[in-house]
């Protein structure tokens, strides 16, 4: 199938969507030419305390950025999340929790999950949190995650969570600059057959911290950890002695809900800060429209609580809609290649979302791992995280959804809180590879990166920006607010800048080129490293490529390939040839790469994002700036790339 091919919406999409076309054209428009009463409008979807009267004050003036919206309003989050469905839905499942091993899920109820979470609340009044205070979660995706961050949401305390595969110098780091007072980790993080131990991270990390931190601790698995007396608290000991009724504190709209860490291209993390009201609003609007979220559904958002993906979209969005959300604690691999399959077919999942990393993995394995499961209560497949390529893309519709599911590739950050550029299922024909169409109330625009001069009409590609606001964007970087201004408004005067490219195509159909900062220029033309590493991964032998610039004499910056072959699959210097070749025909000779290396695996984040820094250093020959190789998933694939080093001709 070639990059141009369309793929209508098949009737059987539209009769069962909640948007259709028409719908979509309407509530589009509406949402660009009056964003106050459409905004107004679809706030109703949240239970207010007191219904806000005002709806966006926005700013995006430089450097007076300033960002409100609904803030006369106040709610509470939790209340949303858990007790406004226990009079109709207290007996329906809210977490499905698939634990590592196959066989022991469990089903939480909204009634249980209510119990849990003002328990959790209790606890941690008990230990001293208040309204505003900061509270670190580095859990593993058990449910005692979700608990904590409603229970924080419930009390108004302001939950960090570090991703449980982070080191503990990095959750020191983020404990320190939240000026945290209580993280909450737990004993052992079981994961793809493997334990790591958390509990031991965490005293590692509290060699560094600093002030009067608590540590929580739950009790995963029957394995003992040392406590420190006076800091340490065993969840299960401190559930005993509280009481088991908590009342939701009442919080304006522009109150944060949480912090979350995510890197730059320069410099130490940012705090990136999301607020309550706006963030519900338009988390659970997504959510339900993107997906086509029906009552009884059953959703699977695969990634983990420690990034955005898992806070919008596997415990906030779905669980305001009173969704059943699917919480995984395993990988897609454990114990083999039909994991994500298995769990689908045996629990009837109407919705799977994960990230194109994970499908080339899987694809990768071999087609066997699908075949044979019954897959057959599948609405929506959805990708989010990176640029999906088309043949990646043509394997999920084919090989998952029998070419009968349609697929949302969604494009949004962190600092977007929640998806901005999407196909929804009923109403846009669907292009593989393409974030397609913008999320009501989103509009983007494609600007000439040098001139920051805005291209009309179809048929351009340039950098993304988004003209105003949405109700889920960021409203700072924590307790740097000059870094937030200087990072998204400083470049492009008047517009929130997404560091992405992009193009429009002939269709007006939004393409994400990949960040910006991974743009290479090669004799002066602009190529996108996911470009050729589309055109690689196109090639049968190959599974996964990523592709980097080095400085170049001549061409000013030279490209080169990492590429992971499909099993079963010799590298060889033919094959090296063949490839080199074949990214020539094609995108044309000024993409010929450089240089080939293979690689077995590539540096991954234990999220599964590939870490082109280190690949570019290594490109580059500095081998001395390889910098912190902590936070990958396995930090021995370094050597070997740096032992496999190519010759750049
Ligand atoms: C960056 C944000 C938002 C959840 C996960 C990532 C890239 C994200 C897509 C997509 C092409 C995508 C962008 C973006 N990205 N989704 N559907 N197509 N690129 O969150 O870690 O904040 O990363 O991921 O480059 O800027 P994040």
């Amino acid at each position: 199938m070639n990059r141009m091919t369309m793929i209508e919406v098949k009737d059987e999409w539209k009769s069962r969507a909640k948007i259709d076309k028409a719908t979509y054209d309407e509530w589009y428009k509406q949402s660009i030419d009056d964003p106050e009463g459409f905004w107004k409008q679809h706030a109703k979807r949240i239970d207010w305390i007191k219904e806000p009267t005002k709806v966006k004050s926005i700013n995006y003036t430089y450097p007076d950025v300033s960002i409100k919206w609904f803030e006369d309003g106040e709610l509470n989050v939790c209340y949303n999340c858990v007790d406004r469905h226990l009079k109709d839905k207290g007996d329906k499942t809210a977490i499905l929790w698939e634990a590592d091993e196959p066989g022991n899920a469990q089903h939480i109820t909204f009634q249980q999950l209510h119990e849990h979470v003002c328990k959790f609340a209790n606890v941690l009044k008990e230990l001293g949190v208040q309204k505003g205070d900061r509270v670190v979660i580095y859990l593993p995706m058990i449910p005692q995650a979700a608990y904590a961050m409603l229970a924080c949401a419930r009390i108004g305390a302001i939950h960090s969570v570090v991703f449980a595969g982070f080191s503990p110098g990095a959750l020191r780091d983020r404990v320190n600059d939240s000026e945290a007072k209580v993280v909450i980790t737990a004993n052992h993080a079981p994961r793809g057959g493997k334990a790591t131990p958390l509990k031991k991270n965490t005293d590692k990390a509290f060699e560094g911290i600093e002030g009067d931190v608590k540590c929580l601790v739950v009790k995963r698995t029957g394995d003992d950890t040392p406590m420190t007396d006076g800091r340490d608290f065993w969840l299960h000991e401190m559930e005993g002695k509280v009481g088991n009724d908590c009342d939701c504190e009442p919080m304006n709209a522009e109150d944060p809900l949480f912090i979350l860490y995510t890197s730059g291209s320069t410099g130490k993390p940012k705090g990136v800060v999301h607020t309550s009201g706006g963030y519900i609003v338009y988390t659970s609007m997504t959510h339900e429209y993107v997906f086509d979220y029906h009552p009884g559904d059953i959703y699977w958002c695969t990634a983990d609580v420690g990034w955005i993906t898992g806070h919008s979209y596997i415990v906030y969005g779905p669980l305001a809609n009173g969704a059943t959300t699917l919480v995984f604690e395993s990988t897609p691999t454990y114990p083999d290649a039909s994991r994500c399959w298995k769990v689908c077919e045996e629990h009837k999942v109407n919705q799977f979302y994960t990230a194109p990393t994970a499908i080339r993995a899987l694809m990768g394995k071999g087609r066997k791992h699908v075949e044979g499961h019954d897959l057959s209560a599948l609405k929506i497949l959805g990708t989010v995280g990176e640029p999906i390529n088309p043949e990646a893309w043509n394997w999920y519709y084919e090989e998952v959804g029998h070419s009968n599911v349609p697929i949302v590739d969604t494009y949004w950050q962190t600092e977007t809180g929640g998806i901005l550029i999407t196909p929804l299922p009923g109403a846009t024909p669907l292009k593989p590879g393409a974030a397609s169409k913008p999320f009501f109330g989103v509009k983007p625009v494609i600007l000439e990166p040098q001139s920051g001069e805005v291209l009309e009409g179809n048929g351009v590609e340039g950098v993304i920006a988004i003209t105003d606001s949405w109700p889920s964007q960021m409203r700072t970087v924590y307790k740097d607010h000059e870094r937030f201004v200087n990072t998204y408004f400083q470049q492009y005067k008047g517009y929130y800048f997404t560091e992405d490219g992009a193009k429009r195509d002939e269709d007006g159909y939004i393409w994400i080129t990949g960040r910006v900062d991974d743009v290479i220029n090669v004799s002066g033309h602009r190529m996108g490293t996911a470009e050729v590493e589309s055109a690689l991964v196109a090639h049968k032998a190959v599974s996964e490529a990523a592709v980097v610039g080095f400085p170049h004499d001549v061409k000013g910056q030279g490209i080169y390939c990492y590429v992971t072959l499909m099993e079963g699959t010799e590298p060889s210097d033919d094959l090296r040839d063949e490839l080199i070749k074949h990214v020539r025909s094609e995108i044309g000779p000024i993409a010929k790469p450089d240089a080939l290396q293979f690689a077995p695996d590539m540096p991954k984040t234990r999220s599964g994002k590939i870490m082109r820094r280190i690949l570019r250093k290594i490109a580059e020959d500095k081998l001395d700036e390889l910098g912190d190789t902590s936070t990958l998933a396995d930090p021995s694939v370094v050597d070997h790339l740096i032992e496999n080093r190519q010759n750049k001709g």
